[in-house]
C-alpha cells in the first residue's frame, strides 16, 4: 500500500473518529501518534504507509474533501446530506447509526397532517427545507439552531424540530416524540473525485479491505 504521495484522511472529531481508528486498526492501519491524548498536534502521520490523518469538526469534513485538502473523509451521513458537497460517498461504515426525524410534542401531529405553516428549528436547515418543501410540499419557516435543538418546542421558538434521534432519550426526557422519520443515518466514507481517479488503486484496496472486514 506504499506510494510516494501521502493519502490524507479527515475524520469527524469525537466518537466517529475513535470508531474509525478502531476499524482501521483491524485492517492493519495504525497511527500511534494519534493515541497520545496529551498531544496538541493537528496532523498525524504513518510514515510507513504514507498516510496522514487529521481531526476536523464534522461539518468541515466534506469541505476538506471537496477541495482535495483531504483525499478521504469519515463523517455522518447527516453532515454529508446537509453540506451537499461534490464528493463521492463510497462506503457505509455501519456505526453511528441513528435517524433524522421530525420531532415535537404529540400535539404537533395535527399541524403536520394539515400542512399548516409551522416553524421548524434545526441544525440541518437544508435537510429540513428539502423534506418539507420537496417531499411534503409544505411551506414552513425554518429556524437554524446550533445545538440543543429540543429546546425549540419547549420554549415555543418552534412547533417542531428536525434532528437526529439515536436512543430517543433526549426526546423522552423532554416530553417530545418522533412525529415523522426522514431517513436513516450512519457514518460514511467520502472521497474527493480527483483523488478517486489519481489514487484509484490505493483507495479501492482500502475500501475493499474495510468492506470485507465490515461484512465479516
Ligand atoms: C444529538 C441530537 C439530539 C441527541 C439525540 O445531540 O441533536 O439532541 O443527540 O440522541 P438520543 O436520541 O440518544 O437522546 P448532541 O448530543 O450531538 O448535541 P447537540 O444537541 O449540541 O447537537
Amino acid at each position: 500500500m506504499t506510494n510516494d504521495r501521502y493519502l490524507t484522511f479527515a475524520l469527524g472529531k469525537g466518537r466517529l473518529a475513535n470508531k474509525t481508528l478502531e476499524l482501521f486498526e483491524e485492517i492493519g492501519i495504525t497511527c500511534e501518534e494519534m493515541k497520545d491524548k496529551n498531544s496538541r498536534k493537528l496532523i498525524f502521520v504513518n510514515e510507513d504507509l504514507k498516510l496522514r490523518f487529521f481531526l476536523a469538526k464534522g461539518p468541515d469534513v466534506p469541505t476538506y474533501v471537496e477541495y482535495g485538502a483531504a483525499d478521504i473523509g469519515v463523517v455522518g451521513r447527516d453532515t454529508i446530506v446537509e453540506e451537499n458537497r461534490n464528493v463521492y460517498e463510497v462506503l457505509d461504515l455501519g456505526f453511528g447509526k441513528c435517524r433524522m426525524c421530525v420531532c415535537g410534542p404529540a400535539s404537533a401531529k395535527e399541524l403536520l397532517q394539515h400542512h399548516e405553516r409551522i416553524r421548524v428549528a434545526s441544525k440541518y436547515p437544508n435537510i429540513a427545507k428539502d423534506y418539507f418543501y420537496n417531499k411534503k410540499h409544505q411551506t414552513v419557516d425554518i429556524i437554524k439552531l446550533n445545538g440543543s435543538v429540543e429546546l425549540g418546542p419547549l420554549v415555543e421558538l418552534s412547533d417542531v424540530i428536525v434532528d437526529i434521534v439515536e436512543t430517543g432519550s433526549t426526546l423522552r426526557e423532554n416530553g417530545l416524540e418522533v412525529l415523522e422519520e426522514i431517513c436513516p443515518l450512519s457514518a460514511r466514507m467520502i472521497v474527493n473525485p480527483v483523488s478517486m481517479q489519481m489514487e484509484s488503486g490505493r483507495i479501492r484496496e482500502l475500501v475493499a479491505k474495510l468492506r470485507t472486514k465490515l461484512e465479516a
